[in-house]
């Protein structure tokens, strides 16, 4: 499904150059504004379940693949190249280096995975991250690079699914239907 408007409209861009391959599995949501290059001889996989959320950017000069039930939030960048020729102190730095994203691994919003990582299966990336390493299986990291915050880490998609499973996610007080009140703000929580 392309441009599934979630946030807004917003016109998808698709490029596929001569010789490149996309290749899709089941049903997968490339939402409003979603932007996708994949340059000559490159092949971009997507998994079944999978969505790109709005504003997402793949730029696919190898090998990029993302595997099925990801949750790939707006305005992520994922990109296994550099795009530009570049030599350091006399020898050519890889062109390209290929990204794999595991099953069911979620990148927040805003985050850019580049070229040469592996996202391990069950991973989440916290929001504005850089991942330059490899994110072990079921880790949540996050910054600038991105480091490990917490391992063994669970995460579903949907709210209501986790409130009613065995994950025990803390549930608001006095859970209805109804929103809860909203909160009074407390002491800030300042950084020193
Ligand atoms: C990464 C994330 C999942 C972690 O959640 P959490 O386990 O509850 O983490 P906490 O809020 O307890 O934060 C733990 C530490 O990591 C830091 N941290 C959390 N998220 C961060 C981020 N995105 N970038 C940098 N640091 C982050 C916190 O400041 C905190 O640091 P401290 O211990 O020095 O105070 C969450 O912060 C996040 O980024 N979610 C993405 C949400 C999103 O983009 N959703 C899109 C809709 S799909």
């Amino acid at each position: 499904m392309i441009g599934v408007p979630r946030m807004g409209a917003g016109r998808c861009f698709l490029r596929l150059a001569p010789r490149s391959r996309f290749s899709v599995q089941g049903v997968v949501e490339l939402m409003s504004g979603t932007r996708i290059v994949v340059n000559e001889e490159a092949h971009l996989e997507i998994g079944d379940g999978t969505y790109l959320h709005c504003g997402v950017t793949v730029s696919c000069f190898e090998h990029i693949a993302i595997g099925p039930d990801c949750a790939i939030s707006w305005n992520t960048t994922i990109l296994d190249g550099n795009g530009h020729v570049l030599i350091v102190e006399g020898k050519g730095r890889p062109w390209s280096k290929p990204v794999i994203i595991d099953e069911h691994v979620w990148i927040g919003s805003g985050a850019t995975v580049l070229s040469g990582v592996t996202i391990h299966e069950g991973a989440v990336v916290g929001a504005g991250s850089l991942v330059t390493r490899d994110v072990p299986c079921r880790t949540t990291v996050a910054g600038n690079p991105a480091r490990i915050l917490g391992e063994d880490a669970e995460w579903v998609k949907d709210r209501e699914v986790c409130l009613d499973s065995p994950l025990k996610v803390d549930r608001p007080t006095g859970h209805s239907d109804q929103p809860p009140p909203f909160p009074k703000p407390g002491p800030p929580d300042v950084a020193r």
